[in-house]
């Protein structure tokens, strides 16, 4: 199943629980949660207190996108505060394989994410392990940049690479998806779709029903 996972990166923070709520309401099957350190990426977003507050809302789950330097640091807190699927960059990660480890003993399941420039073959030791990778369209740091065209074949070698080993592994992607990039994206295989200026704004119900139209297509 093809899964919409909205970036709260772009939603109304004067108003964040009734955003969180609608597109629960939509039908999202996913919330994605963008925590920033100003160190791993340029930008500062939001951590734990945000994270608690909204939990009680909902059952959807929390995908929890660590673009934070050094991780391990915070694994547990995170995992407390409410994530159900934590993910890492491998470039913010001394020892992966540590933190792997430490997501999973923490009760979450685990993923990693590559930033643009970066092969998705350092992906490839760890694949039998993960519940995810997300590949990253955008440079990470800020919502509504342009979708980067060379990452397609990204998504295309992982998406072949964990069909032929027969994993369950997602894969996620990340940035500039929007209704004229996301044909692009499920056609290479990506199957948990992340939205953040594409999901919230006026609509957020018919926005939601735009993206579903054309995922649809592509469910088997
Ligand atoms: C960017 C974040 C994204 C961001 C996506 O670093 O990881 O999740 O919210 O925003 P859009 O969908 O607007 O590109
Ligand atoms: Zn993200």
């Amino acid at each position: 199943m093809i899964k919409l996972s909205p970036s709260i990166l772009s939603a109304d923070f004067a108003n964040l629980g009734r955003d969180v709520m609608e597109v629960d309401r939509a039908g999202a099957e996913y919330l994605h949660i963008d925590v920033m350190d100003g160190l791993f990426v340029p930008s500062i977003s939001y951590g734990f207190p945000i994270i608690r507050s909204i939990r009680p809302l909902t059952k959807m789950v929390f995908d929890v996108h660590l673009m934070i330097q050094d991780p391990i640091r915070y694994i547990d807190e995170f995992a407390k505060a409410g994530a159900d699927l934590i993910t890492v960059h491998q470039e913010a990660c001394e020892n992966l394989q540590e933190v792997i480890h430490a997501i999973k003993a923490a009760g979450c399941r685990a993923s990693v994410s590559v930033k643009p420039n970066t092969p998705v073959s350092v992906l490839f030791d760890y694949l039998d392990q993960l519940d995810m990778v997300l590949i990253m369209t955008v440079e990470p740091g800020f919502g509504g940049q342009a979708y980067l065209e060379f990452t397609t074949e990204k998504i295309r070698a992982i998406s072949a690479e964990i069909k032929r080993r027969g994993l369950a592994t997602e894969v996620q992607v990340d940035g500039g998806i929007n209704r004229n990039t996301l044909d692009t994206v499920l056609e290479a295989g990506a199957n948990v779709i992340v939205g953040g200026s594409s999901v919230f704004g006026k609509d957020i119900a018919g926005n939601i029903q735009e993206l579903r139209t054309i995922m649809e297509k592509y469910e088997k």
